[in-house]
């Protein structure tokens, strides 16, 4: 069995964060999306990963991850380009899959419980393909199974206008590699890709059997601001504790605290878990770091009261007042116009940025 990671796609509902990075390596709890897929693949015994780069963020990507050998895998570029759909990036991987069955992983998408049950499913009979469903509240948004009384699938609908269940295909399918000859034969849906919920179908129709799988942990998306801080919220509440970094006299802290080495917390600051604080970061007297918060590498926190947001990195938020349900992107600056003539917010406001004073 082998693993494909989709890393394509241009991340335009998460700008503008992703005018300057992929979406796959936005952190949640202080660790790249992609890697959760990785850490995934690795958990379910698969070490032969192919990441599927499109044409954003391939330099990234290759630099955050190398061979792979840090995160105990293996892993094989290949460039899909244009993203053409969800096939079309499966297809691309055809020569590096061969002869194997093969886990696809989107980049994007955060499973709290793992692949292992799907994996071992697809294996224990004959299938075309193996699929993770989850019941959603908007079926209209994402691909549809219908599935019999046994729990067979019966068809599948990429966002149908009048969905017949709420069981949506979430972000990881296992395929045999009859899917490659069921891509070949795709024509473009409406929204001109290749999908892949119609690759599936088309195994269905030339009598192969489609393996199912509700998914019972939470699953996240992660295509829009406000989904990094859910999944971050979600991520949180699971992340092992760590106390490496210092605690300093005078420092309220409480919750579950995951600090890194070479972190500080200083006299006189509030910090209430869950959170994360990446390595080189400060939290000085008098800010406050609430629940559901990541604070990337290399940060100052100061003044501030801040929660329920994610900053990157390398940032200073030192500004008087409150942050909440923020997403901050790497390098930026939030410091106090207080005291300033003439008064009023100063702002350097990057393309597609969203704020809310
Ligand atoms: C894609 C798939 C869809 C699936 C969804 C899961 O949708 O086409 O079938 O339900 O991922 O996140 P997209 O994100 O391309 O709209």
């Amino acid at each position: 069995m082998k693993g494909v990671l989709l890393s394509g796609g241009t991340g335009t509902r998460l700008r503008p964060i992703t005018h300057t990075g992929p979406k796959q390596l936005v952190p949640v709890a202080n660790k790249p999306v992609l890697q959760y897929g990785i850490e995934d693949l690795k958990e379910a015994g698969i070490t032969e990963i192919a990441i599927i780069l499109g044409n954003k963020g391939r330099d990234e990507i290759q630099e955050y991850l190398g061979n792979g050998s840090r995160f105990g895998v293996d892993i094989t570029y290949i460039v899909q380009g244009e993203p053409l759909g969800l096939a079309h990036a499966a297809g691309c991987a055809r020569d590096f899959v061969g002869d194997d069955d093969f886990v696809m992983y989107l980049g994007d998408n955060i499973l709290n419980q793992g692949i292992e049950d799907l994996v071992e499913s697809f294996q224990a009979g004959d299938y075309g393909a193996g699929i993770a469903l989850q019941h959603v509240e908007n079926p209209t948004q994402f691909g549809i199974a219908d599935v019999d009384d046994g729990g067979n699938v019966v068809q599948l609908i990429e966002k149908p206008d009048q969905p017949p269940t709420d069981l949506a295909l979430i972000g990881v399918y296992v395929f045999s590699n009859e899917v490659f000859a069921a891509i070949e034969e795709l024509e473009p849906s409406w929204r001109g890709e290749l999908e892949i919920t119609d690759a599936i179908q088309s195994l269905l129709d030339s009598g192969h059997q489609i393996d199912s799988h509700v998914v019972e942990g939470w699953w996240k998306d992660t295509g829009k601001p406000a989904d990094i801080l859910d999944a971050n919220r979600l991520a949180l509440d699971e992340r092992p504790g760590s106390r490496d970094g210092e605690i300093e006299d005078g420092a309220e802290v409480s919750g579950h605290i995951d600090l890194a080495d070479d972190a500080v917390i200083e006299d006189g600051a509030v910090v209430r878990g869950p959170i994360s604080i990446a390595s080189g970061s400060t939290v000085m007297g008098g800010a406050y770091v609430g629940p559901y918060t990541s604070i990337g590498p290399n940060t100052t926190i100061k003044n501030v009261h801040i929660e329920n947001s994610v900053v990157i990195g390398d940032s200073e938020v030192t500004t008087n007042g409150k942050i909440v349900d923020s997403l901050v992107g790497r390098g930026a600056t939030i410091s106090s116009s207080e005291g300033l003539l003439p008064e009023g917010r100063r702002l350097t406001i990057g393309e597609n940025s969203n704020l809310k004073l």
